[in-house]
């Protein structure tokens, strides 16, 4: 399965932070927003990875994470010229995704749950259709909400919705199978001029192809879109990390503990980092 990273968009929620740089290069506590989606790419196995992202900023997402290859992953890049819509990846990244299963994530969502890896496995899986999940919140009209009937199937799904039907929004993770870019050049731009993706969740649901998993209790799921959501993520980071004395989203240590290099490259690696708290971490998993 490939892996899409959408880190594009303009950031006007966080203005006056995204004047001068983009919002996915911001710090979550202790380290850039892209690391956290990039965390969850890892855990589930996915080291094919395409970045999207505009072409101001292009070299900057190179100059922090490169073609990924010190910590097992190939990383590629794509530029989205405008914010046309979220569903626009798949257009973009078609001859990357190139007929495979494809798992797109959001720059600004931030997981964090027990097994998480585990939990995507499923999807990583899929043979046909699309995967999506559902996370109850407090503030539903800022999402796309999902309905379910009383068997617990999925049966509407609507984008920020002025009177949502539920609290259960559809977070930042989609896994689809290779016709998705297909749909994603059929679907039409909504009225705020974006390509949905929710209209390519509707898609597969009206062909009775969209499976819908709910994170339970105790999974923690921020999108980061605001300053409000991203000071919240990072005071969660700051409060987990300081506790356990683990870090969250450290890509050095999932690719020790994944065995996508080896050991021996990683203390090349590390040597070359500037003196940190971060490096410090990594040299004593080493
Ligand atoms: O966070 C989950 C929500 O994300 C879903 O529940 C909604 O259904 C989905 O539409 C989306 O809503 P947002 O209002 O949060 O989308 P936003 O415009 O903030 O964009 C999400 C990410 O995608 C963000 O990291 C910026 C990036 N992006 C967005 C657009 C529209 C791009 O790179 N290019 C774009 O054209």
């Amino acid at each position: 399965m490939k892996g899409i990273l959408l880190a594009g968009g303009t950031g006007s929620r966080l203005y006056p932070n995204t004047i001068a740089i983009n919002k996915h290069l911001l710090p979550v506590y202790d380290k850039p927003m892209i690391y956290y989606p990039l965390s969850v790419f890892m855990l589930g196995g996915i080291r094919d990875i395409l970045i999207i992202c505009n072409e101001s900023d292009l070299n900057l997402y190179k100059k922090i994470i490169g073609n990924g290859e010190h910590i097992g992953l190939n990383i590629q890049f794509k530029v989205q010229k405008h914010p046309n819509g979220i569903a626009e990846a798949f257009i973009i990244g078609e001859e990357f995704i190139n007929g495979e299963n494809v798992c797109l994530l959001l720059g600004d969502n931030i997981f964090h749950s027990p097994n998480l890896g585990k939990k995507i496995n499923d999807c990583i899986n899929l043979r046909s259709g699309a995967y999506i999940f559902a996370y109850p919140v407090a503030d539903p009209s800022r999402y796309g909400i999902v309905e379910f009937d009383d068997k617990n199937k999925a049966i509407s799904i609507e984008e920020k919705p002025l009177k949502p039907r539920t609290n259960y929004a559809v977070p930042g993770i989609y896994f689809y199978d290779s016709k998705v870019s297909e749909i994603a050049k059929s679907i039409k731009p909504s009225d705020r001029g974006e390509l949905e993706i929710t209209d390519i969740n509707n898609y597969y649901l009206s062909k009775g192809e969209l499976k819908v998993k709910r994170f339970g209790r105790g999974s923690v799921w921020f999108d980061t879109g605001t300053t409000q959501s991203l000071y919240s993520a990072s005071e969660y980071v700051e409060i987990v990390e300081k506790r356990q004395g683990y870090k969250i989203a450290c890509l050095e240590e999932i690719a020790l503990n994944h065995n996508y290099i080896r050991k021996e490259d990683m203390i090349n690696y590390v040597e070359l980092l500037p003196n940190s708290d971060y490096k410090q971490y990594v040299e004593n998993l080493i």
